[in-house]
């Protein structure tokens, strides 16, 4: 697939670009890149162009501050659908990426044409959770590798942790890529990102919302929750947090009936 470059507040950013067709913009998650839709976009029918970009810190995308907040990465991703004339685009998130796409919902309405939300969670850190991420924080600063080769694996469920060994350790490899400013960045950003839950129950367009049974860091009770809501079609996977490794299949499927029927 053929990446390119663009610029948006002084930094530099990367991204592909492939197919033509409706746009889907493929947002990843903390410590991951573009690379983890690698597998899956193939699978994606056609009369879709998919687009994939690397977030600030992340893959082969520059810093662009000591804070990412959700909404920084929103109007990075509506200076790349700029820099393509893009009008509107279906956003897709995983985990974090999901975070930044209802961020662009809240500020970019007009320019969204779906929701694709993948383990991910419209509400705001509990004070627990936010607490966890100042640790995660300190840990960083001290030692970026030790925090990233213990991180990645207990995002999958127990029975994958055996199962896909191989599939973990190429995630970590990817994952240490990522510079210790912009796992900082990240977690920081994360921490003060605000609710957005009212989107799911008042979007005038389509969300799909996916979620796992154990996922080992977002209760599938709270998201079971959300996916109640008016705008959204929810689809529950077994597994955990990296469900594009965990159930490759099934992730695709869903997504596939999504983009047919509902956009
Ligand atoms: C992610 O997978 O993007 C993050 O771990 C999500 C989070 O920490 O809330």
């Amino acid at each position: 697939m053929a990446s390119f470059e663009f610029h948006h507040k002084g930094a530099r950013f990367i991204a592909e670009d492939e197919g033509r067709g409706r746009a889907v913009i493929f947002l990843h998650g903390f410590l991951e890149s573009r690379r983890m839709w690698r597998d899956l976009l193939p699978s994606l029918p056609k009369g879709i162009r998919k687009i994939s970009l690397d977030l600030p810190g992340h893959g082969d995308s520059e810093n662009l501050s000591y804070v990412h907040s959700m909404e920084d990465m929103a109007d990075l991703v509506r200076s790349l659908m700029k820099h393509l004339y893009l009008r509107k685009a279906v956003l897709c998130g995983h985990s974090m990426g999901g975070y930044v796409a209802l961020a662009f919902a809240e500020f970019y309405p007009d320019y969204l044409k779906g929701l694709i939300l993948i383990n991910s969670n419209s509400r705001a850190d509990s004070e627990e959770r936010k607490h966890n991420r100042s640790r995660a924080i300190a840990v960083v600063k001290k030692n970026p590798k030790a925090y990233i080769r213990q991180a990645i694996p207990m995002l999958f469920s127990p029975s994958s942790k055996n199962r896909l060994s191989d599939a973990i350790a190429r995630a970590s490899e990817e994952a240490l890529k990522t510079s210790a400013q912009g796992v900082v960045a990240a977690l920081e950003g994360m921490k003060i990102r605000p609710d957005r839950e009212p989107i799911l129950a008042f979007a005038p367009y389509p969300i799909l919302m996916i979620a796992a049974k154990q996922d080992p860091i977002l209760p599938f009770e709270m998201l079971q929750e959300q996916m109640q809501h008016r705008a959204v079609q929810g689809v529950v996977l077994e597994e955990g947090h990296m469900s594009h490794l965990e159930e490759p299949e099934t992730l695709s499927a869903a997504l596939k009936s999504f983009l047919r029927d509902k956009l």
